[in-house]
């Protein structure tokens, strides 16, 4: 039997889309809390330039892989060279995911295709792929959904048929690998405090939404998180294998009462959506 490579002692978290925005966050606290810290996304100059800003507190273990998670051949690639080098997975984070602007009334097939494949696909290979390591760590899969995956809301495009689709794969998976040992989990976080709030789908707004359409959460009457409220969320959820995690927590009271009473929840909605 080969050796164990020689640093299979730490414990190892991949977060996929680190190299940005929430992921990167993600990474940070995982780091310190003493994970070895793969990165990964497509860009090798935004997984450089995340680890070195990373690498700016001291301590840190961070490792970067390039791939596309949305291919199989580089997904499997990945977790050849994490099986290689250090021998363990612990914990995946599956965050590349992207939101939407405009109504399912206008939504093309094709838009819901790039939605699905962004933040559907890439999450099912990653599992499929780490599982076996997972598997052998008895470790967690915590999968980035959002608001939008736990209630309909207006002006978001495809993101909510997306994101739906994302829990429901997460339960799936969850209640299939149980006996493996594997821990999947969803976090729905509610829209994210980050300086380009409110600006990046503005070229996906056009005139006949109104102009909340274009702010987090699509004009969701929601304040913003920090992104670091949301990864030291991601961390517990890992670390005490929690199931299913609503950010801001009070709106879990709401969403199950939309739940029990539609008409009631349709009216929550149109209330906290402007
Ligand atoms: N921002 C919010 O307010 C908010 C709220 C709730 C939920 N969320 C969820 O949180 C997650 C992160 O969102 P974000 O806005 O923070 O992301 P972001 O800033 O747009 O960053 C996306 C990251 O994913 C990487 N990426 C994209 N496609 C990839 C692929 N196919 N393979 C590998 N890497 C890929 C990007 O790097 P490359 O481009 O170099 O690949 C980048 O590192 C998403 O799932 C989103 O739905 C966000």
């Amino acid at each position: 039997m080969p050796e164990p490579p020689p640093t299979a002692d730490v414990s190892t978290a991949l977060v996929t889309g680190g190299s940005a925005g929430l992921g990167q966050v993600i990474a940070a606290t995982f780091a310190d809390a003493g994970y070895r810290v793969v990165l990964v996304g497509r860009s090798s100059e935004r997984l450089d330039a995340a680890k070195q800003q990373l690498d700016t507190q001291p301590g840190r273990d961070i490792v970067t892989l390039a791939g596309d998670v949305g291919v199989r051949e580089d997904c499997d690639r990945i977790a050849s060279t994490i099986e290689d080098q250090f021998g363990r997975l612990d914990v995946l984070v599956n965050c590349v995911g992207t939101s939407d602007r405009g109504l399912a009334g206008e939504l093309t097939a094709d838009r819901l295709h790039e939605l699905i494949d962004q933040n559907v696909v890439t999450t099912l290979l990653c599992c499929q792929a780490f599982a076996p390591l997972l598997e052998s760590s008895r470790g967690s899969i915590v999968n980035i959904g959002s608001l939008a995956g736990k209630v309909g809301a207006r002006y978001l495009g495809g993101y909510n048929a997306a994101k739906h689709a994302l829990a429901g794969l997460t339960q799936q998976l969850r209640l299939e690998w149980r006996d493996k040992g594997i821990h999947v989990a969803l976090v729905s976080p509610g829209p994210i405090r980050r300086d380009d709030a409110g600006t990046r789908y503005r070229d996906r707004t056009d005139a006949t939404l109104p102009a909340s359409a274009s702010a987090p959460g699509g004009g969701t009457k929601v304040k913003g998180l920090p992104a670091a409220t949301v990864a030291r969320a991601v961390l517990a959820c890992a670390q005490k294998r929690r199931t299913d995690v609503i950010l801001p927590g009070y709106l879990r009271l709401l969403i199950v009462l939309g739940n029990a009473f539609p008409r009631l929840g349709d009216w929550l909605l149109l209330k906290f959506t402007s």
